[in-house]
């Protein structure tokens, strides 16, 4: 009888040590210690042994019930460990801190010029990349055989689509929806066909700027412009407007501010003329008007553009335009 006992210790010992579930463990409590049990088999037995046997094996027997019993809560314990873990995690630790990003730069640049323009009643609208010839160009009075559009005439889709080399036509878009008064921003990214240097991409963004109305004037562009820039730059920005061409403008100009490093002095980054260029403006031409159905002697608009890349690096002193486009995060969470 004593053999048996040994026997059935070892074999359940065995089977303990394999089994790899709490389910399993279970059913080898049930085989062995059940109430048809193999050692309770042998406990029921014990009336059938000689008196001087019966407390010995009695006695082993019920020490063998606890050291069963004892191994399969342990196995229990460690093949469960995963679902007590999670019960005793201790909820007064502090947390691990999830790593936060920031808005890029350029996002950041967009939003805090539309913001200026809509404390001035502008409304924000954008459009798609995917422009028609027709829109980017002749709406905006940039005939075929223009030679203004040959370093812009590129990236077609077909021969009326091309991504659009300027916010320009999205002027367009809105015109032929709206009737005046208007006053929009219109943020977006455009495409040339320019060799990607410190200063150039083939893509960046623009903001542009309409306003049309019954008596919008170049005092009004001067005064929205200039109020911009000291928004943007600083109280003690000085502006000045070059005499220029675009186009979809008469007259047009090329607006400069005093520069932000050397307040007019002359330094590097101005290259030693005291200026900085910001963006191209002027009175929205009466050609513009006519290919969008306005009566442009009712109306009056004037229109702005500014390159946001360019704002964002003047602004922050970013000397490479290429650093918005790397994705390197060291430059990224300086903002
Ligand atoms: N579309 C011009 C460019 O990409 C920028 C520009 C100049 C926009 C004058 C205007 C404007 O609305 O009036 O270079």
């Amino acid at each position: 009888m004593q053999e048996k006992l040994k026997d059935i210790e070892i074999e359940a010992q065995k089977q303990i040590d394999k089994a790899a579930s709490v389910e399993k463990l279970e059913s080898i409590r049930i085989r062995y210690l059940g109430r048809k049990g193999m050692l309770t088999e042998v406990l029921k037995n014990l009336k059938n042994l000689s008196v001087s046997e019966k407390p010995i094996v009695g006695r082993q027997a019920n020490i063998l019930k606890q050291k069963i019993s004892s191994s399969i809560e342990a196995r229990i314990r460690t093949t469960g460990r995963h679902k007590k873990q999670k019960q005793k995690a201790d909820i007064t630790l502090p947390g691990i801190k999830p790593t936060s990003g920031s808005l890029h730069p350029i996002t950041q640049t967009i939003r805090d010029i539309c913001e200026i323009f809509s404390s001035l009643g502008f409304s924000r609208i954008v459009g798609p990349e995917i422009e028609t010839a027709f829109r980017n160009f002749e709406a905006l009075n940039i005939p075929l055989d223009h030679p203004s559009r040959d370093s812009f005439d590129t990236f077609y889709l077909n021969n009326d689509f091309l991504l659009r080399s300027h916010t320009s036509p999205l002027q367009i878009r809105v015109m032929e929806k709206h009737k005046p008064p208007i006053y929009i921003v219109m943020p977006g990214r455009v495409y040339r066909p320019d060799a990607v240097d410190a200063s150039h991409s083939f893509m960046f963004h623009q903001i542009e700027g309409l306003a049309v109305d019954k008596t919008v004037s170049f005092a009004d562009l001067k005064g929205l412009l200039y109020m911009f820039a000291k928004k943007m730059f600083g109280k003690d920005t000085k502006m000045r407007f070059r005499p220029h061409f675009f186009p979809f403008t008469e007259p047009s100009a090329e607006v400069d501010i005093s520069c932000i490093i050397c307040s007019g002095k002359g330094c590097r980054v101005c290259s030693g003329k005291g200026w900085l260029e910001i963006l191209g403006a002027g009175m929205v031409h009466p050609n513009v008007f006519k290919a969008v159905g306005y009566n442009y002697k009712k109306y009056s608009g004037l229109a702005f553009g500014m390159g946001v890349e360019r704002i964002a690096m003047l602004k922050y002193g970013i000397d490479d335009i290429r650093l918005f486009f790397e994705n390197d995060c060291r430059f990224l969470r300086q903002f």
